[in-house]
This record gives structure tokens, C-alpha cells and sequence, in this order.
């Protein structure tokens, strides 16, 4: 199966940083975001993945490929773990590069991919957040082996929070497994038919395509995918599946992005020691001054 992975947005939540650099490539410690995303993708088996990129996105052709001047570098100074480290990535992905020419919202981006889809199911994986040790997309790929049909990741927020995110009313069919009743992209929270989230995981049967051709502009005048699940609904059942809150990490706006950069190197064990106690010492500093 193939994966689409959106990359054209301009990344306006974190500019300056993100004027001549992708969002993408945003390091959580010292791997960017959109490697996660792709290592998500190949723990599942999932190889061939389409990025729809835009201008100014060309780091992100760069880190995917080989750089045999920099291999050759890390192996003249010994450097072989880094080595290991560098060339892995780009030999374990077989990467499509689809030009957004214009940006009219996440529908209209996951419909570029198109040409490289033919008319097989797939699997579309959102750059902004990071879903780990959790087996979302293998889950997705189960549950597809046995309906037959799309597959939404979801996760619990709270109510405050709706209004970040497409929200999914849901009914139970067993084993974890749900049946989609109604999506709506980022409702109020008096408008919202639950709390839970469309975590940016999705796997489509290609009749998605055909919905997201007719899909007008929606919620910010942009073609939404929500809006052509909605429309999906009507022809064929949509499943889902519950991903824990705990392992959903959102790096797609400034304060999350630096919660989950915080947690990550806390998982490190080269950094945890150190950074835990600069952490205490700071917020003792903070305290103490009136
Ligand atoms: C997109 C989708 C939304 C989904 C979210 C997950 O919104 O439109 O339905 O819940 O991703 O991150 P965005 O974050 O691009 O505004």
C-alpha cells in the first residue's frame, strides 16, 4: 500500500524560522518531525510514500535522498554510528515528490497525489503530529483486512480543544472497532458531536478521491478532507479506531511543538539527567523571584 504525506503548507506558526525551511524539517532533538512520520509509515511496512510538497520544500527531497559526500565524510573521520544513522533513512524509502502548485487546503493537497494512486486504497499520514509506539497505521491496515473499508484514527481531547480538530461521532461494532456516524472539521465546542479527534491518520478506499473532486471550498475557504469524509459517509461505512492521548504528540503549533521537543529529550538517556535538573533549577529561579 502507499502512503500520502501532505507537506505544501507555509508553516505561518512558526515564521521566521520556517520563511526559507520546511515545518517538516523542525527538529524533535535531533530528528526532524517528517522523519517520525515516515518511520511510522515503514514500521508498518508501508515503503512507498508521496509527499505533496511545495516550493521552499526542497530540504525535505534532500534529507530522503543519499548524500554521498557526507557519507564518505562520516566514514573518514570513523564516524560510523552517525554514518549508519544517515544512511538509513534515505534506503529505506522510496520517495514520490508531487508538486501543490496552488494551496487550496489539506483535501486539495491529499487529491494531487492522485496521479501516483491509481485506484488502490491508501493511507494518509499528517506531518503536524507525531503518533508513537502505538501501531496506528499497522492497526488501520488490520482493520482495512477485515471491512474492507476507510479507516480513521482518533483520539480523546478535551472539550476546549474540539475546536483544533476534525471530531467524529462514532458507534461501536466491537473489538475496539467503531463505525462512523458524522465528522465535523474544527466545530465550536457547543457544535461538537463528541471530543474525539481525527488524529491525522487515515487509510481511504478510493472513493475518496471521487468525493474530494466535488468537495467545495470549506471552513477557512479551503477544500477539506473532512468535508469529503462527510461526503463518504453517505456512500460507503467508515470505521475507526480509539489511538491513546499519551502517545499523540502535536508539534504544529509553538507550544505544543516545544512540549513534545521537552518529552522527547527527556526520553533520552544521553540528555534525561542533565536537562531534568536544568528544568528544577529554572523553576525554582522562577519562583524565587517576586
Ligand atoms: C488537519 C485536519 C483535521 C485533523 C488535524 C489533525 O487540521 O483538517 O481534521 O484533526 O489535521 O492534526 P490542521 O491541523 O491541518 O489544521
Amino acid at each position: 500500500m502507499k502512503a500520502v504525506i501532505p507537506v505544501a503548507g507555509w508553516g505561518t506558526r512558526f515564521l521566521p524560522a520556517t520563511k526559507a525551511m520546511p515545518k517538516e524539517m523542525l527538529p524533535l532533538v535531533d530528528k526532524p518531525v517528517i522523519q517520525y512520520i515516515v518511520e511510522e509509515l515503514l514500521d508498518a511496512g508501508i515503503r512507498d510514500i508521496v509527499l505533496i510538497t511545495g516550493r521552499h520544500k526542497r530540504a525535505i527531497e534532500d534529507h530522503f535522498d543519499l548524500n554521498p559526500e557526507l557519507e564518505a565524510h562520516l566514514e573518514r573521520s570513523g564516524k560510523f554510528e552517525l554514518l549508519e544513522v544517515v544512511r538509513k533513512i534515505s534506503r529505506l524509502v522510496n520517495p514520490v515528490f508531487i508538486r501543490q502548485k496552488e494551496q487550496k487546503g489539506l483535501g486539495h493537497a491529499v487529491l494531487t497525489a492522485r496521479p501516483a494512486l491509481g485506484n488502490e486504497p491508501f493511507v494518509v499520514a499528517l506531518g503536524d503530529i507525531v503518533v508513537k509506539g502505538a501501531n496506528t497505521v499497522s492497526r488501520m491496515l488490520s482493520i482495512f483486512s477485515e471491512y474492507g473499508r476507510s479507516v480513521l484514527a482518533l483520539f480523546e481531547v478535551p472539550p476546549d480543544e474540539v475546536s483544533k480538530y476534525g471530531i467524529a461521532k462514532v458507534c461501536p461494532v466491537g473489538d475496539g472497532v467503531y463505525r462512523i456516524e458524522e465528522v465535523v472539521e474544527k466545530p465550536s465546542p457547543e457544535e461538537a458531536p463528541s471530543n474525539l479527534a481525527v488524529v491525522g491518520r487515515y487509510l481511504f478506499t478510493p472513493t475518496i478521491l471521487e468525493k474530494l473532486e466535488k468537495t467545495p471550498p470549506g471552513k477557512g475557504g479551503e477544500i477539506q478532507l473532512t468535508d469529503a469524509i462527510a461526503a463518504l459517509l453517505e456512500e460507503e461505512e467508515v470505521y475507526a479506531f480509539k489511538v491513546d492521548p499519551g502517545s499523540v504528540f502535536d508539534t504544529g503549533n509553538k507550544l505544543d511543538y516545544l512540549k513534545t521537543v521537552i518529552t522527547f529529550a527527556l526520553e533520552r538517556e544521553e540528555l534525561k539527567e542533565e536537562l531534568e535538573r536544568f528544568l528544577r533549577e529554572l523553576l525554582n529561579r522562577q519562583r524565587s523571584i517576586p
